[in-house]
Order: C-alpha cells, then structure tokens, then sequence
C-alpha cells in the first residue's frame, strides 16, 4: 500500500505529530463511495467494515515481530509471530464501533475497550459518559478509533484517559480527519500519530467535517 506521510511540523523523539495518510485506490473508493448522500446505510456500514481492514492492514505494519519456533510437515523453522501481548482497540462510541468489526477480522485477538463520550452541542467540548478497558495495558499497544477526527476535543480526552492507564503505545486511526482536528489533538499529544483516509478541508460551524460524509453515528445506525 501507497502511505502518504504529512511533514511533521516540529520533529522531537518520540513527538512527532505524525499523519499517515492511506491513499490506497481501494480505500479512496470506498471512501468515496462513503461519502455519497445517497449510499444507503447498509452499503456505508459494509463499506466502513472493509475500510476498516485495509486501514488495520496498514496501521500495524510496523509491529514488532520475534520468532518462534515451529514445526512444519517438513522441517523446524523460527517462524516470525507479532511480538508481546495482545494489542487493544478502544472504540470511542457510537461511531468506533463502525470500525471494530472489520478491525477484528483481521486482528481477531485484539482486546477491546470503549469510551463513551458526547459533543456537548454548546460548546463542542467531550463529556465522558463511560469508560471500560482490559487491564494491565502497560504491556500493550492502544489503536483508539473514532471515524471522525473533527473538532479533535473527543480524541484529546480519550487520549488522555486512555494515557492514564499507561499503555505502552497508542496510536489513532480515523477514516476523515479535518486540520483543526489534527492540530488540535497534537497541540495536547504530538506523540500520539494519526492514521486516516483522508484529511478534508474545513470544519464548518456546527463542527462537521466539510465536504465530510455528514453524521457518521445517523449514517452508519440510521438514527437521522
Ligand atoms: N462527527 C461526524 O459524525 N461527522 C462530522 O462531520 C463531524 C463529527
């Protein structure tokens, strides 16, 4: 897969406000596809489901590996396995829950946890509601995932009750990301690098995504 990386805009160790920008054809499609006002909520589930594969695909390349040793019909070999403890997915709700499907297809041993968080429509500021993880996540790498990086007020609280708990990574993936999204959730965690489809133009007023895909909590439950 082709992966675009944003400049970082200030290089520190382990700071680097990282962007990784997955401009594979098949997900620009279906991105595509997804952004369509009229694809019905079926297709934009299953399309969030297969987005969501190719962008877990993506997202764990750079995984550690050690290797252990096995034996084929043939012969003993070191084969290479993914280093360390099972990696967590934490769903911020509704919309995470859009990409745990799909996420979990191709990594079916992931733990998983959720927080629950709401826009409060005055202020865009996040409300958490609900919070639950697996333990012990000091040993083990954090993929947070909200289809949505917009104002970035969400993805900045859950980062830091997430960073609470002291895993040993955490990395956010989204299927669109606005700018003020990205600055915002880097100004509070440059450590924390994002992984999106794409990176649109603008929030508008009401803090959407602009051209965005609209409310993709209504679009993908049908709640509109
Ligand atoms: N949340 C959404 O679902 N859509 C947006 O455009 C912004 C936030």
């Amino acid at each position: 897969m082709t992966v675009g990386i944003m400049p970082a805009i200030e290089y520190k160790r382990g700071m680097s406000r990282e962007v990784h920008v997955i401009s594979h054809p098949l997900v620009q499609h279906k991105l595509t596809l997804m952004r369509r006002e009229h694809t019905s909520v079926s297709q934009f589930r299953q399309l969030l489901e297969e987005i969501s594969m190719l962008l877990a695909y993506e997202i764990t390349r750079d995984f550690p590996l050690s290797t252990e040793r096995i034996q084929t019909p043939l012969a003993a070999m070191d084969a290479p396995v993914i280093e360390g403890k099972k990696l967590v997915i934490v769903s911020i709700l509704r919309a995470g829950e859009g990409f745990l499907t799909g996420m979990l297809r191709v990594i079916p041993s992931a733990r998983v946890g959720h927080i629950g968080l709401y826009r409060d429509p005055k202020t865009l500021e996040a409300v958490q509601y609900y919070f639950k993880v697996p333990g012990h996540l000091e040993d083990r790498d954090v993929i947070l995932v909200d289809p949505m990086l917009a104002t970035g007020n969400s993805a900045v609280a859950a980062v830091e009750r997430i960073k609470a708990t002291n895993p040993r990574s955490i990395k956010f993936m989204c299927l669109l990301a606005a700018p003020e999204g990205i600055a915002t959730l880097h100004a509070s965690h440059p450590d924390v690098p994002v992984w999106t489809a794409a990176v649109d133009e603008k929030l508008n007023e009401k803090g959407y995504i602009v051209p965005g895909l609209g409310d993709a909590g209504d679009r993908l439950f049908g709640t509109k």
